[in-house]
């Protein structure tokens, strides 16, 4: 019977909001039973495609009748959306399920889903078979938008459900979001990645890179702004190739064009850009429009060129000071950030101080430095010059020195000024005071209540406390 209804749908997202109908009904017959509304908790690990994902998640539970709760050990039915990009994320990961093993030994009616990118791991299934039996669903980054359907299904069934794909060509559109702000969001125009760079995981997890198609994405922006979104991010592992693969190609700078156009939406931000994709044409068009936030983050992983080789970026030490340097020199006041990897196998102290000398260099208005973390099927785990935890104590630590002095000289450098903030939330320690970003995403403080949320102000940036500001309003924009 429930096949030959869901073969009536003419496309997935009909056969998903069927199924979200369905779980519905399945909710209401708990509510009577509990005399309360059915609760989830979503856990986001990883990056911004994560957070993303999470929202859309999130999207369908509410609609099929969940209520959010902040309280996972109370939860009725908890998620975790996993990374698998270094090995700590997978730890916090078993952590969390350890925790949970005797809460729903203590209530077997709680239910637990995993998903993302750990899940593409045959490893991480096969552990997850033997030794936390406890976990009633898990799916992975191909299927997401089957969740109400698998959702659905664990309630019916009772059995643990795992459904992994290796694959998919398919972009399903139309799904519900729950966006956790108002006034911004995320915008996927592309999914997966096809670099392979020879440390990362992301290519074998999330699948060959695939854009959206520019006239669903320009939709979505369009929607987000009759909604009161003013800032749109848009995500994609490597945003200098979008487009590539599709009918009627456009580029990554063509799109941002059209992106500038939706009325409403004030500022656009992107990531990431792949150094070896970055065109003249982008710097043309970030310099032309006062939209497209005056931050670029642009991962250089290593300075050494000998690094740089073996790990595939196809790029140089040269060639990317080159760029940055171009990028500085044509757009002025851009914050310039990165990401760099400490402890890559056959790294050298020389390779060390190549890399210090990049951020010298470029300066950096920030960096995320990493520990280099073998990633099992990754063509660098297999490489025989693996490098000791001694080498990476000593050297990371210089290497972060010299990324947070090179962030707080770029950070001084706006002391006086005003610029345009758009303020996201109440100040955590102090609720007599917001917080807000500005262009280049510096973070400042200033006072003010929350009517100011999602709105754009000039912000005096008085105090700078090498971070981030601490400053007052001059009045609205
Ligand atoms: N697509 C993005 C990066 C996504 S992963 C890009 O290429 O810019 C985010 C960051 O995690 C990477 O930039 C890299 O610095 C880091 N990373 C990826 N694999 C890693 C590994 N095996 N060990 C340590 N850091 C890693
Ligand atoms: Fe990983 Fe490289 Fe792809 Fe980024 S570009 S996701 S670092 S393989
Ligand atoms: Fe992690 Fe997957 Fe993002 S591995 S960094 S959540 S693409």
């Amino acid at each position: 019977m429930e096949k030959e209804h869901s073969d009536l749908f003419t496309n997935e997202t009909e056969r998903q909001l069927y199924y979200i109908e369905k779980l519905n009904a399945v909710l209401k017959e708990k509510e009577a039973l509990l005399g309360r509304k059915v609760t989830c908790h979503v856990t986001t690990f990883g990056c911004q495609m994560n957070a993303r994902d999470s929202e859309k998640l999130l999207g369908i539970l509410k609609n099929a009748g969940f209520l959010e709760t902040d309280d996972e050990e109370n939860a009725d039915f908890v998620i975790f959306n996993t990374c698998t990009v270094r090995d700590n994320a997978n730890q916090r990961v078993y952590g969390r399920l350890g925790a949970l093993k005797s809460i729903v030994k203590k209530n077997p009616d709680k239910k637990i889903a995993l998903c993302g990118c750990m899940m593409q791991e045959n490893s991480v299934i096969e552990k997850l078979r033997k030794s936390y039996g406890f976990v009633n669903l898990i799916f992975g980054t191909h299927n997401l938008f089957k969740f109400a359907e698998l959702c659905y299904r664990m309630y019916e069934e009772g059995e643990m459900i795992i459904d992994i794909w290796d694959k998919t060509d398919e972009i399903v559109e139309d799904l519900p979001v729950e966006r956790k702000y108002s006034f911004k969001s995320g915008v996927n125009i592309m999914f997966g990645c096809n670099n392979f760079c020879t440390y990362c995981i992301v290519p074998y997890v999330r699948g060959r890179e695939r854009s959206r198609n520019s006239i669903e994405i320009i939709r979505e922006i369009e929607k987000l702004a009759k909604d009161g979104v003013k800032e749109v991010m848009l995500l994609g592992q490597n945003v200098n190739s979008y487009g590539k693969g599709l009918e009627n190609e456009i580029s990554f700078p063509e799109l941002l064009k059209e992106v500038c156009k939706v009325e409403g939406i004030e500022r656009i931000r992107f990531m990431t850009s792949h150094p070896k994709d970055l065109s003249d044409e982008l710097i043309e068009v970030m310099k032309s429009s006062d939209k497209i936030c005056r931050h670029l983050h642009l991962p250089l992983q290593s300075g050494s060129t000998k690094i740089l080789t073996a790990m595939n970026r196809r790029y140089t030490k040269e060639s990317y000071v080159e760029l940055a340097l171009k990028i500085r020199n044509e757009i002025p006041d851009i914050a310039i950030t990165s990401d760099i990897i400490v402890g890559f196998p056959g790294e050298t102290k020389e390779d060390i101080d190549d890399t210090i000398d990049v951020i010298n260099t470029v300066s950096f208005d920030g960096a995320f430095t990493f520990v280099y973390s073998k990633r099992t099927g990754t063509p660098a785990a297999g490489m025989d010059n693996q490098v000791s935890e001694e080498f990476v104590r000593t050297h990371f630590d210089r290497v972060l020195k010299t990324v947070q002095d090179n962030a707080k000289a770029q950070a001084h450098k706006k002391t006086g000024r005003t610029e345009k903030v758009l303020v996201e939330e109440i100040n955590e320690h102090d609720s007599s005071m917001v917080t807000g970003r500005l262009s280049n995403n510096l973070i400042v403080h200033f006072k003010g209540d929350k009517s100011l949320i999602g709105t754009i102000v000039n912000v005096k940036l008085n105090e700078c406390k090498d971070f981030y500001y601490y400053g007052e309003m001059i009045g609205d924009c």
